[in-house]
């Protein structure tokens, strides 16, 4: 059982950004998308870069051959060191190279503040 944890208020966290906290020991990346918010491990499950270190982006959708499709712009997070990306929403590996999973968890917003959850995960 985990109590949300308060990280800030709403204003504190820049739109389009990934924002550092600590919560018991971890170091967690808090990303505001608009008036959505995501909360994921800073570490990258495949060699363990400080993924929050990444850029935000989109990626390319599977689509017909001969068809570039652009899409999830601004809910995939590409890890500084290889390259590899993770859908900030569920944890999921994009284009599903790799069966290991962002660690995730729940963020909510109230009296306009943030609190992350580290006992629950976001999907
Ligand atoms: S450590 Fe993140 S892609 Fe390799």
């Amino acid at each position: 059982v985990s109590e949300p944890v308060e990280v800030g208020a709403v204003e504190a966290f820049a739109d389009g950004q990934v924002t550092i906290v600590d919560i018991a020991n971890r170091t967690i990346g808090v990303y505001r998308n608009g008036d959505e918010f995501f909360a994921m491990l800073n570490v990258c499950p495949h060699r363990g870069a400080p993924i929050c270190q990444g850029t935000i982006t989109g990626t390319m959708l599977p689509s017909p051959p001969g068809e570039l499709v652009y899409g999830m712009d601004g809910y995939v997070l590409r890890c500084p060191w290889h390259g590899w990306e993770y859908d900030v929403r569920s944890g999921q590996s994009v284009c599903d190279v790799d069966k290991r999973r962002l660690r995730t968890f729940a963020v909510s917003t109230r009296n306009d503040h943030v609190y992350v959850e580290v006992g629950r995960d976001a999907s």
